[in-house]
């Protein structure tokens, strides 16, 4: 990582007082859940449409169910790494604070994040395709049950079809994140962009809103990504270290 380029960027955040994060697959890729996009992803050996699209989910339940369920398993796996951490403690560390997560594992949360919207979703929920029940799941689901639709979740309020509470490709976001994301940008002094390719949703604008007025944008990824053009400052390095070495140099 250029000192320089860390040195600068927690000068940025020295005298912050409202700090927003955007997050991505890259946050959780050192606790070993794979990105989507990068080298033996999430999606491998499945088409996306087969998988993500709502369309999918009709055409074959047992095999997306089985999908997320196997990801629900391996998520059982894992632990937050140094990055979810140093995230937890920013917390604390400014007068007003928020992550926006892209992510559907639930590692920020067992890092300690309070402050956090989850605007795709989560891997350990479920959606009623009906009404709008929401539930949150205990345990994993046994990826070896699921034979039958007979066997599949089913919603506990009308019994239909359950589905897991993940945003698809073509869906919309689920109500009350990127909103809040967005009116939070408003009075943001500085975004974080972490671990993000930016590839689907351009960052949802969040760069453009912090700029606006006169906020600072910091990019940490390894590589440059499509956000890369909106950042006043990119670190390139991996977010478990390049994040809790930000905040120790930023004084905060
Ligand atoms: P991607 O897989 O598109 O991008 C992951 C990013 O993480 C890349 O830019 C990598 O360079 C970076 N990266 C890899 N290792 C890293 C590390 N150790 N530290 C920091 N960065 C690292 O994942 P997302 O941008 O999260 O949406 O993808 C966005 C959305 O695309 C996902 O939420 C998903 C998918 O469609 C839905 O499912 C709705």
């Amino acid at each position: 990582m250029d000192e320089k380029a860390l040195r600068q960027a927690a000068g940025f955040l020295k005298d912050a007082g409202a700090v927003l994060v955007f997050a991505g697959a890259g946050l959780s890729a050192e606790s070993g859940v794979p990105t989507f996009r990068d080298a033996g992803g999430l999606w491998e050996g499945h088409r996306v449409e087969d998988v993500a699209t709502p369309e999918g989910f009709q055409r074959d339940p047992i095999l997306v169910w089985r999908f997320y369920a196997e990801r629900q398993v391996a998520l059982q796996k894992v632990k937050p790494n140094p990055g979810h951490f140093a995230l937890a403690r920013m917390e604390h560390a400014f007068p007003s604070f928020l992550v926006a997560t892209q992510n559907i594992d639930n590692l920020s949360e067992q890092a300690g994040q309070t402050k956090l919207v989850k605007i795709h979703g989560d891997l350990m929920t479920i959606w009623c395709t009906r009404c709008s029940y929401e539930g949150v799941l205990e345990n994993p689901i046994n990826p070896a049950v699921l034979t039958t639709r007979e066997n599949l979740p089913r919603c506990p309020a009308c019994q239909v079809l359950a589905r897991p509470a993940v945003v698809w490709f073509g869906e919309y976001l689920p109500p009350n994140t990127i909103e809040v994301a967005q009116e939070f940008a408003f009075q943001a002094d500085c975004l974080l962009m972490v671990g993000t390719s930016g590839a689907v949703s351009g960052g949802y604008g969040l760069a453009d809103i912090v700029k606006g007025r006169g906020g600072k944008v910091i990019e940490i990824n390894p590589s440059e990504t499509y956000l890369t053009g909106q950042a006043d400052i990119a670190l390139r390095g991996p977010s478990s270290i390049c994040l809790p070495s930000l905040l120790e140099i930023s004084g905060r």
